[in-house]
């Protein structure tokens, strides 16, 4: 069986840039679940549906060919058919529409099922709301991530500000709650603590601590060893993470 390391959390916890870093650091794949439901939901989108008509999102999932590809050293690539959408995908209005769409039944059994049959072709750092509860129960480490909605909003304001964007503090408070309680409150798939979880504040540590630490217990738990990496790829890593989390 694949050793699977799953990191559940809210958003703005730091998850993709930790799951990253993480995977990096032990030579695994990554696998970045939350990038399958912005693609869904692209898809949704292009067909004209309305999102909050849960039988007609089922209903584009006939033709809908999402593809993804994992690989060492890069970010998880996604295409829909021929076309790659990785990047097109972390748009704001994708991220507004996600909850519509990952609240379908149907979309996440289709979904749920792509991550377990990628999960049986090796091992693998996935990072989610549902990969430690749901996905994969049986995971070798699981991983739950938080910060206080007040550190995320702090953060999330910052890079906004950074970005040239005008929002208030106030208003960011609102939308993490906001992310928070659609993401908590799905009936299937919502966010939630697996009991063998081992929990990471996040709220005072930066994200290569929190790799560090899931690196050391990875290396404990599992003997699993440390791979010497490329500077460069670390480097290029942390730029990528910087520049994708400018578009949302
Ligand atoms: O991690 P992210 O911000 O890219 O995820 C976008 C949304 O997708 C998130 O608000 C909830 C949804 N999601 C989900 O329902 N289940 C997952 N395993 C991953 C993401």
């Amino acid at each position: 069986m694949s050793n699977i390391i799953t990191i559940d959390g809210p958003s703005g916890a730091g998850k993709s840039t930790i799951a990253r870093l993480t995977a990096l650091r032990l030579g695994l794949s990554y696998l970045d679940t939350g990038a399958m439901y912005r693609a869904v939901t692209l898809h949704c989108m292009r067909k004209g549906v309305r999102l909050d008509d849960p039988k007609a999102v089922a209903g584009t999932l006939a033709d809908l060919d999402l593809r993804v590809e994992l690989t060492l050293e890069g970010p998880m690539r996604v295409f829909l058919g021929a076309e790659e959408v990785t990047e097109k995908i972390r748009t704001p209005e994708v991220t507004r529409n996600i909850h519509y769409v990952a609240d379908v039944m149907q979309v996440r059994n289709l979904l749920v099922e792509q991550q377990r049959k990628i999960g049986e072709q090796g091992d693998l750092v996935t990072e989610g709301r549902d990969q430690g509860t749901l996905v994969f129960p049986r995971a070798s480490l699981k991983i739950y991530m938080f910060a206080t909605p007040e550190v995320r909003a702090r953060r999330r304001h910052a890079e906004l500000k950074q970005r040239g964007i005008d929002s208030s503090y106030e208003e960011v408070l609102e939308d993490v709650s906001k992310r928070d309680y659609l993401d908590m409150g799905r009936e299937l798939g919502g966010l939630r603590k697996a009991l063998d979880a081992v929990e990471i504040d996040t709220s005072s540590m930066s994200p290569d601590e929190v790799a560090e630490a899931i690196v050391k217990l990875a290396k404990a738990r599992l003997k699993m060893q440390t791979r010497k990496i490329d500077k460069s790829a670390l480097e290029k890593a942390r730029e990528e993470i910087e520049r994708r989390k400018q578009g949302q």
